[in-house]
């Protein structure tokens, strides 16, 4: 009816990690095309950096944002900018999270290079507030836009509740597009901080993965401890349930050998649990 173009297709092509069945996908360009996808139960699919897909697919319509809600635009916005903070036009939730911190880097625009590396796009690296060490998603936020089968609305960072790896934005409202707020510096300068987040993950591997599994928990006294750290001093680092692995490089990382099943994968995460004295929040998405 509003012309976005529907179709049957495996999901693990969708995903880093390479394991998924089948949905019927809904590309959908702009906000009608939205609002009639959600006229059904629907999940929404993003870069599928941070996502586990059974094996036999979901019910579900799976939206997917293209055309127009996948283009970026960067120039400033008169009417918002400042002499020394930028806020740009609307870079829509499809857009790939690498290429935008690339072309910020290159206009010297800074605020987002901690996220380098994250290969989502920044619809889902919003939705979980995606981050490193060296910086989230929520640095360089104006404005969030979030569709709903109820309407679509316009919130800032500060109506949500948001914090580490969180944005307070609840499962399936969908990160349509945001305005990014930028600080003017160089691309020298901008590049050197990149170069700072990529060192510190050059020990990570680089098979098929979903990315860091667990949130890094908090511990009693306070202190925020690595995950990753963790599952390593509990000896599970090369465990290994069918093609899914823990990885030697870092525990935090469960990789896809070729050939790996989401039953493989919900093993896995069932021993780090059995296994981790300390209590810990799941970072990867699981469908269903
Ligand atoms: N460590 C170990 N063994 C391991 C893993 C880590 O001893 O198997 C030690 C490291 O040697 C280091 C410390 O633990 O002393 C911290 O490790 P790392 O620098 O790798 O950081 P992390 O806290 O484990 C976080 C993020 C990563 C992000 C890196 C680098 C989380 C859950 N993880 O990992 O994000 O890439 O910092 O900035 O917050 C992700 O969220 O998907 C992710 C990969």
């Amino acid at each position: 009816r509003t012309g976005a173009r529907v179709e049957r297709l495996p999901l693990a092509r969708f995903t880093t990690l390479g394991v998924g069945g089948e949905a019927e996908v809904w590309f959908t360009g702009s906000h009608e095309q939205l609002a009639e996808a959600m006229e059904q139960p629907y999940r929404i699919l993003g870069g599928g950096s941070n996502l586990v897909i059974s094996d036999q697919g979901v019910p579900e319509r799976v939206i997917r944002l293209s055309g127009p809600l996948a283009e970026r635009d960067l120039n400033p916005d008169p009417a918002l900018s400042t002499p020394d903070e930028i806020v740009t036009g609307w870079v829509g939730g499809g857009v790939p999270l690498p290429g935008l911190v690339r072309a910020l880097q290159k206009l010297g625009l800074s605020n987002l290079e901690g996220t380098v590396g994250i290969p989502g796009q920044v619809g889902g690296s919003v939705w979980m507030n995606a981050g490193t060490r060296f910086g989230e998603m929520f640095d360089g936020l104006h404005t969030i836009e979030i569709v709903t089968p109820q309407g679509t609305r316009q919130v800032t960072p500060a109506d949500l509740d948001w914090g580490y790896r969180r944005s307070g934005i609840p499962l399936n409202h969908i990160v349509s597009r945001v305005r990014l707020k930028l600080r003017l510096s160089t691309p020298e300068a901008v590049l050197a901080r990149m170069e700072a987040a990529d060192q510190a993950r050059k020990g990570q591997p680089k098979n098929k993965t979903p990315g860091c599994a667990f949130k890094n928990p908090t511990l009693p006294g306070g202190e925020k401890v690595s995950a990753g750290k963790l599952i390593d001093e509990a000896g599970l680092k090369g465990t290994r349930v069918g093609n899914a692995l823990i990885a030697p490089e870092h525990g935090n990382f469960i990789v896809n050998l070729g050939g790996a099943t989401a039953a493989d994968v919900h093993a896995l995460l069932r021993v780090i649990r059995e296994r981790v004295g300390v209590p810990m929040e799941l970072e990867y998405e699981l469908w269903p």
